[in-house]
């Protein structure tokens, strides 16, 4: 997770948040997706898989991750909101834009920002798995070091990271820095904790 040392990265600030710690340097992450990407062409060779995108958070991930796989892709996108009013999901879901591709038969890869405790993820794997695809991997940019999801069912992931709140390459808070080509943590300046807009009913992850 080095970062490149020759340009120290300048301290970003958008109303009460900072966003000057790089976690993982766009370099690095480039680097780790286009592996990602191998992988997965590697292991679907000869078939077709449909990449599902969680909104908003993984449409930066999922865009470079499919320049990344070597085979005929498809891609469909849905959005969930989680209800709540801090940073922590509570596991209840609801979708707010649902795919309009039929799963069944398809090999689908479940494209995720972040797994935090993995209760969304949890929820979203159940429902994907009742529309019968063929088969069902999560390819996680991140993944918590302490998060609460069976080990086997996350194939593909990024990267581990600890339990600050991060921001960029399609992560947010409160919909700020979202366009970030790297991970940075965010600092708030109050002792409000950071909102991430999934941890707001109606807004969506
Ligand atoms: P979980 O249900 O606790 O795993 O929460 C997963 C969702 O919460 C992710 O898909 C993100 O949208 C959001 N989330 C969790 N941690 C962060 C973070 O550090 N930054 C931005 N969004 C986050
Ligand atoms: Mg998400």
């Amino acid at each position: 997770m080095a970062s490149d040392s020759s340009a120290a990265p300048d301290p970003l600030t958008v109303g009460r948040y900072t966003a000057s710690t790089v976690l993982v340097s766009a370099d690095d992450l480039q680097a780790r997706v286009r592996a990602l990407g191998e992988e997965i062409t590697a292991d679907y060779a000869g078939r077709e898989p449909l990449l599902v995108g969680v909104l908003k958070g993984a449409f930066m991930f999922m865009s470079d991750l499919a320049r990344a796989i070597d085979l005929p892709v498809e891609f469909d996108f849905m959005a969930v909101s989680s209800y709540g009013h801090s940073t922590r999901s509570s596991g209840v879901v609801r979708i707010v834009k649902d795919l309009d591709l039929d799963l069944a038969g398809r090999d689908v890869i479940l494209v995720e920002d972040i797994i935090d405790s993995g209760l969304t993820l949890n929820y979203l794997r159940r429902n994907l798995l009742a529309r019968n695809p063929a088969s069902l991997e999560v390819c996680a940019l991140l993944v918590r070091e302490n998060h609460k999801v069976d080990e086997s069912i996350l194939r593909y992931e990024g990267y581990r990271v600890p339990s600050d709140f991060l921001v960029g390459y399609g992560l947010d808070v409160d919909e700020k820095f979202r366009n970030l080509p790297d991970v940075r943590i965010v600092k708030v300046a109050s002792d409000e904790a950071p909102q991430g807009s999934e941890g707001e009913v109606e807004s969506a992850a």
